[in-house]
């Protein structure tokens, strides 16, 4: 029974950490494994969606069916997802995107340390909010997904992310929870909308819960 109920329509996600290079040897990347991202993409495509993921580092292997973009550092994934947006119906955000990157990239390869006490400081500086930055854009017809991964009041949290993100509904999960959050196979997630419905689901493997997204999305299109 193949459910084709994304069929023609056109659906960008991102996934994975991105990366933030220290030097040309080293970076800084984050936790982000890209498992709910590539779930999303995967499922999306079976169901019929023109799929374009963007992926920044994950070693999962890369799905058939879909056009696939690699990316290193957040502003590459900015640059790249501005440039699909226009053509795009639908846009989620499952990424692990790094709130921050390195001020001064070194062109050469740092040296170590002479002793453990030697301290060596790194400036950091922001990286844009890719998702806040497409908000700005969005068209009436687009659909904007967005994640909330929290340790603390979540509902709350997550409902700010949304308005401030101008996203349509949001993926808020409690990442201290066991089963939930980033290298698990499973998620506990709640989906909270501009009306302020909230549903919660029970812990669900990262597919299922790509599916229960993915039905929301087909409600909230209408087709
Ligand atoms: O603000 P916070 O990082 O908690 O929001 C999480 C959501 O925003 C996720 O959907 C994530 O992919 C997205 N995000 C983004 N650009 C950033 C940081 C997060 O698009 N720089």
């Amino acid at each position: 029974n193949p459910q084709r109920d994304l069929q023609g329509i056109r659906l960008m996600v991102n996934a994975g950490t991105t990366c933030e290079d220290i030097d040309p040897v080293r970076y800084i990347a984050n936790r982000g494994t890209g498992k709910m991202g590539y779930a999303i993409a995967r499922e999306a495509a079976r169901r019929g969606a023109d799929v374009i993921l963007v992926s920044g580092k994950s070693n999962l292997s890369v799905p058939d069916n879909l056009k696939y973009i690699e990316v290193w550092s957040a502003e590459e994934m900015c640059q790249v997802m501005l440039k699909h947006q226009p053509a795009c119906d639908v846009i989620i955000g499952a990424a692990a995107v790094g709130d921050f990157r390195i001020a001064h990239v070194a062109a050469q390869k740092l040296k170590k340390a002479d002793n453990t006490s030697q301290v060596l400081q790194l400036e950091l500086i922001g990286t844009p909010d890719i998702l806040k930055e497409m908000g700005k854009n969005k068209r009436e017809s687009q659909i904007m997904v967005g994640f909330a991964a929290e340790t603390e009041n979540i509902l709350e949290n997550a409902r700010q992310k949304l308005i401030s993100k101008n996203l349509d509904f949001i993926v808020a999960n409690d990442v201290t929870m066991e089963g939930a959050g980033f290298a698990a196979d499973t998620n506990i997630v709640t989906l909270i909308d501009r009306e302020g419905d909230v549903e919660s689901l029970p812990k669900m493997t990262k597919d299922e819960v790509a599916s229960a997204i993915l039905d929301r999305l087909v409600h909230l299109l209408k087709i």
